[in-house]
């Protein structure tokens, strides 16, 4: 009988490729996957620390698993990720019961350290050298790129597949711990990434999101000279069969017009940009240490909306940093309002022990101050939000179909037509009524009506399509 694997995964998109790419090894074991963790025999949960609240999840689940493995013993429980690195024996300590911690940089080492586990070797930790605790060439070589060649029914969609070109990160903000759990900043050979795009092309797939945690600063030095996110866009243009390339997370002072100018003129970029502002005060972005002025962000974003005035923007903030006061809470009220990102994805801070932010300064904004910054700041980036959809009443989009949306999902329905989502080059969720085989279509839509997070429309069917409207600064990318 299979062996039934069940894998629960938290944080980033980086994670969410590990998991694909840690399923995909495990299938090819002859695991098949289980909906609940009652009905598995191999329980991974690939984990995230970028704050508290994420590894309080995780804890907690674990602990729900105590009983499980007592009533049943052979069942493996691993727990692999960025809170395997960060807490190592840790885990074994509050949950003795756990048989792996594996890091980001072990997780080709999955497979066999289950199959270990299962003929009774006893806990097994393998991580990478923390970032003291070696050369620089030997901590760079114990985190190594897992990407292995990819099985495309192992992604949520066969039409969408995440493609990382770079691991680790060296900016070293001071609030958060991916630099000390991800490691140092690697860029792939740029030869590896065009072939697995040419891949996942080849097996169908039409979107490829490129992924780094700053991914324009994406930077390959070989015999043939070096190589920029926007050179490799141009090789990844090259590729029959994708249809629309993206990139994420882009980091502000990285922001060349050169590749604002490849995005512009290669038809396959999409015009969206996330890029993080995380605080619109100069003295709290110097305690963070991004690297940059909101006089910069603010040039930066100028010239985005210059060269591609067709751009969704979207940025992440911080409230409540170390010291953050109402003065510079409100600045970064006055960012959001005069930026116009199409989103913002707003946390609050949560300290990362191990973090310079964490041993400089304390954590000194109430919890109820930072829920209320948090609180306003959404509202004000939502009134945007929905301010800026509307101008799309009436348009008629280019959406790639997803799936059924989740409502329809839950709904089970079964007739001709389902609730379908899409997005549009710029990254704009559509929700309409369609047949399920237009999934992994491009497809035009017409949006009848919007919200802060959703445009509502209809299929344009062939016979009265109507003609593409041209908006001041709407290009027909959008
Ligand atoms: N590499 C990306 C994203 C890193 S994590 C970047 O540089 O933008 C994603 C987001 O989580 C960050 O942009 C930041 O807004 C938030 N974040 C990181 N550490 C945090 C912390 N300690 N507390 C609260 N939010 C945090
Ligand atoms: Fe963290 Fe800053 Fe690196 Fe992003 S750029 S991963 S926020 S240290
Ligand atoms: Fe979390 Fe690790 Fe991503 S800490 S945000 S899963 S890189």
């Amino acid at each position: 009988m299979a062996r039934k694997l069940y894998i629960e995964t938290v944080g980033c998109q980086m994670n969410v490729l590990d998991s694909e790419l840690v399923v995909a090894s495990l299938r090819k074991e002859g695991y098949e996957l289980a909906a609940t963790p009652g009905e598995a025999d191999t329980i991974l949960f690939n984990t995230c620390s970028v704050r508290q609240h994420a590894e309080d999840k995780i804890y907690s689940a674990l602990g729900r698993l105590k009983h499980a493995k007592t009533h049943n013993p052979d069942k493996v429980i691993g727990v692999l990720g960025c809170m395997a690195q960060k807490d190592q024996q840790l885990i074994f300590r509050r949950a003795p019961y756990v048989d792996l911690v594996v890091g980001p940089g072990q997780l080709h080492q999955v497979p066999q350290l289950i199959a270990e586990a299962r003929q009774g070797a006893g806990p097994r930790l393998e991580v990478s050298l923390n970032r003291r605790d070696g050369s620089q060439e030997a901590i760079r070589r114990s985190h190594e790129s897992f990407d292995p060649l990819r099985d495309p029914q192992m992604r949520p969609s066969p039409y969408q597949a995440y493609l990382r070109i770079m691991i680790g990160c060296d900016k070293f903000c001071t609030y958060c711990i991916v630099p000390s759990v991800r490691g140092p900043e690697q860029s792939r050979p740029p030869a590896e990434i065009v072939a697995e795009a040419r891949q996942l092309a080849s097996e169908g797939c039409k979107e490829v999101i490129l992924l780094g945690q700053t991914v324009n600063s994406y930077r390959y030095r070989d015999e043939q000279g070096e190589t920029r996110l926007a050179d490799l866009l141009r090789q990844l243009h090259e590729i029959d069969g994708l249809e629309r390339l993206k990139f994420v997370t882009n980091y502000p002072k990285d922001m060349t017009t050169r590749l604002l100018e490849t995005v512009r003129d290669l038809p396959k970029c999409s015009p969206y940009l996330h890029v993080p502002l995380q605080s619109g005060s100069d003295a709290v972005l110097r305690r963070m240490k991004r690297g940059y002025t909101v006089g910069e962000y603010r040039e930066m974003l100028a010239r985005i909306r210059e060269i591609i005035p067709s751009a969704a923007v979207t940025s992440d903030f911080i409230v409540g940093f170390c010291g953050e006061t109402d003065e510079e809470f409100e600045a970064t009220c006055e960012s959001v309002r005069e930026s116009r990102f199409k989103n913002s994805f707003i946390f609050k801070y949560s300290e990362r022990p191990g973090t310079k932010g964490a041993s400089l300064y304390p954590d000194d904004v109430p919890e109820t101050v930072k829920r209320e910054r948090n609180n306003r700041l959404l509202a004000i980036q939502n009134a945007i939000s929905e301010e800026d959809n509307l101008r799309f009443l009436g348009q008629t989009v280019k959406v790639l179909v997803e799936g059924p949306s989740k409502t329809s999902q839950k709904q089970g329905q079964t007739g001709e037509l389902v609730q379908l989502t899409g997005r549009t080059h710029c990254d704009r969720i559509v929700v309409f009524p369609g047949n399920r085989r237009l999934v992994g279509q491009l497809l035009p839509v017409m949006v009848y009506d919007t919200s802060a997070f959703t445009l509502h429309a209809e299929v344009v069917t062939q016979e009265v399509r109507p003609t593409v409207f041209q908006l001041d600064g709407l290009s027909s990318n959008v």
